[in-house]
């Protein structure tokens, strides 16, 4: 059946794949992200390969209320949304103490904010129509505090911890919340978190497209935790049962130890 999916963050990395993935099942389109020359050539290309309809919408989900400016544009469009992917999300890399405020608070805004209230708008339509898909891309972050990425860790923990609940409260109505959660991925993450010019020192990451092919078939199948690669699930439930003390300074050792 032809549904219509908004996906944030869709200029790039897993987001981009992501709205491949969705065209090439004929799903219409509404691709969000601040740039938009990247975002006309990207719906130019969908439309003229996979035929469906796609809409596009440049904003910078930082900015407050700017979430409310996007469902303004849907309705102003007579577009109904029946899968959300919010994906928007970028991190950085800092002691806490030394860090650029302006830019964590950005980073709460898209990864948090703009990402709940989101939800917020585009969910009481789809209880209505008695169908949703909601993908929220969290990350293995999102299961221990994270020394040096501080407030990114806790924005995925958040994620995750508030899909967990909202699948919970709309699972009886047709819709599904579905939490994925890749480790370090091949992307524009690694140059915006941690300045160009320094990479994971891991050899092969698994790409964008193989995330998003994952994330896809969970979010259809309606799971709740999305966790690609094993040693990415291992390690989500190994946490669970170390004491926490060990798991925040393990956490510190690979995050020192991650970078070159
Ligand atoms: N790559 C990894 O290692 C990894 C691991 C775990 C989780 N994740 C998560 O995966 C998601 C996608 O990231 P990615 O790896 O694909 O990184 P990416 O290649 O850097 O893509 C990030 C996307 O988010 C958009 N975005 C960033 N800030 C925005 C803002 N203020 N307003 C609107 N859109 C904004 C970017 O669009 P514009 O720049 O065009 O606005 C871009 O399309 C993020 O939530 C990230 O936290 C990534």
């Amino acid at each position: 059946m032809k549904r219509t999916a908004l996906i944030t963050g869709a200029s790039g990395g897993i987001g981009y794949e992501l709205a491949l993935i969705h065209a090439s099942k004929g799903h219409d389109l509404v691709l969000v992200s601040r740039n938009l020359p990247k975002l006309e050539q990207i719906a130019a290309m969908i439309r003229k390969e996979h035929g469906v309809k796609v809409f596009v919408i440049d904003i910078d989900l930082s900015v407050q209320g700017s979430a409310a400016v996007v469902a303004e544009k849907l309705a102003q469009e007579g577009i109904s949304v029946d899968i959300l992917v919010n994906n928007a999300g970028f991190g950085d890399i800092s002691l806490f103490s030394e860090c650029d405020w302006d830019k964590q608070q950005r980073m709460i805004n898209v990864n948090i904010l703009a990402l709940a209230h989101l939800t917020r708008l585009l969910l009481p339509g789809m209880i209505s129509s008695k169908y949703g898909r909601i993908l929220n891309v969290a990350s293995t972050a999102a299961f221990q505090p994270g020394p040096t990425m501080s407030v990114y860790f806790a924005s995925k923990a958040f994620v995750l911890s508030f899909s967990e609940a909202l699948h919970n409260e709309v699972r009886d109505f047709g819709v599904s919340v579905t939490a994925l959660c890749p480790g370090s991925t091949e992307s524009g993450f690694h140059a915006t978190a941690l300045g160009e010019g320094k990479h994971v020192k891991e050899r092969k990451l698994p790409s964008s497209r193989e995330v998003a092919e994952y994330g896809y078939r969970a979010m259809m199948k309606g799971r709740t935790v999305a966790i690609p690669g094993l040693k990415n699930a291992f390690m989500a439930t190994c946490v669970r049962f170390m004491p926490r003390s060990l798991v925040v300074s393990t956490a510190r050792w690979i995050q020192e130890n991650k970078f070159r």
